[in-house]
């Protein structure tokens, strides 16, 4: 009888994804918590002849990695966001690349929402202050922050999550002016049906205009550092800026002379770069008053990471098979 095809893991991912697995194919799990370096994902790749590779966003798979097995037929990301993919390598040698869109859409949304609101309403400082032993009655002005309802939410990437963090206005009473590389009607009128009347904006105008700006842009070359100073000199010196997307669409260092000159008013950022943002990182010295830093959780619900799970169980185990991926991220990029 023929050896099962082996699975290479390169960290232990919550659910039934990997009991699934388990059942057809020899997998083999990295135990771990922090991340490989590439070269140990290649010797790993190559030892293993693995058929199948499954990571995490903070894996990098390049060319090399792709090469280390002959049989590698499959590459699953357990993320919706595929940055840290080669995928032109990857099409070029006919392997499969999956990832898992849609199913993180409204857990990220709820996590933008969160931000959001910690920014505005100062619930971080508050909680400080509290813990502190520092509320000594009710006062008139204490921890003032901005309101939420009827203000004016810029949405950054109308996709997805976009649409969601987008619909969420709603219930707040919102003005949505959204930019894209495109205009969409399909998902202004998505909003409309919820009572949203969404206004396709310029980015310098979304920026000029937006009591919060909310990003939901992949990263890509075009992305890459899409705000930086220029742009929080558009911005209003009363706003917030949420970042749930990736790190490096915002310009770290032009992000902390921004809050420093209050050139805007506060950050909320679930997603750094650099990623992790060590703890005694120079940005960190706005929080909690101009800055909350979430450690990239905006997906991260029992429910939401268990079925990611099995997302990527199921693209790896279509590879592996050589059927279409039901979510190949080589199709969602446009490259099949
Ligand atoms: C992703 O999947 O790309 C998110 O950033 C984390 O869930």
């Amino acid at each position: 009888m023929s050896e099962p095809p082996t699975v290479y893991v390169t960290r232990e991912i919550p659910g039934v994804g990997l009991d699934r697995l388990r059942d057809r194919y020899e997998v083999v799990v990295r135990e771990e918590t922090l991340p490989p370096g590439r070269s140990e994902i290649e010797a790993a790749v190559a030892d293993h002849d693995a058929e199948g590779l499954l990571c995490l966003l903070t894996d990098e798979i390049d060319a090399g990695v792709l090469d280390a097995s002959s049989d590698l037929a499959v590459v699953s990301t357990y993320s919706v966001g595929y940055d840290h993919v080669d995928l032109e390598a990857a099409h070029e040698r006919g392997i499969a690349v999956g990832h898992t869109p849609g199913v993180l859409t409204e857990t990220t949304a709820d996590f933008a929402w969160a931000l959001l609101m910690m920014c505005a309403r100062r619930t971080v400082e508050a909680h400080d202050h509290v813990e502190a032993d520092a509320w000594e009655t009710w006062e008139p002005t204490l921890l003032r922050g901005a309101d939420v309802h009827d203000a004016t939410l810029g949405i950054v990437g109308l996709g997805d999550i976009g649409t969601a963090t987008a619909r969420r206005g709603a219930g707040f009473g919102m003005d949505i002016l959204y930019t894209s590389r495109s205009r969409k009607p399909d998902r202004e009128a998505e909003l409309e049906a919820v009572g949203l009347d969404a206004t396709y904006v310029d980015l310098d105008e979304l920026l000029a205009a937006s009591d919060f700006v909310s990003l939901h842009v992949p990263l890509t070359d075009e992305t890459d550092g899409l705000i930086g100073a220029a742009e929080f000199e558009r911005m209003r010196d009363d706003a917030v800026l949420v970042n749930t997307a990736r790190g490096e669409v915002v310009d770290t260092e032009a992000l902390d002379e921004a809050l420093e000159a209050d050139r805007i008013a506060r950050a909320g950022l679930d997603v750094t770069d650099p990623e992790p943002l060590p703890a005694d990182h120079r940005l960190l010295r706005h929080a909690p008053e101009k800055l909350v830093v979430t450690p990239h959780i905006g997906s991260s619900s029992v429910e939401t990471r268990g079925r990611m799970a099995e997302m990527a169980a199921a693209n790896l185990e279509a590879g592996i098979e050589g059927e279409p991926l039901p979510n190949s991220a080589l199709r969602d990029a446009g490259l099949e």
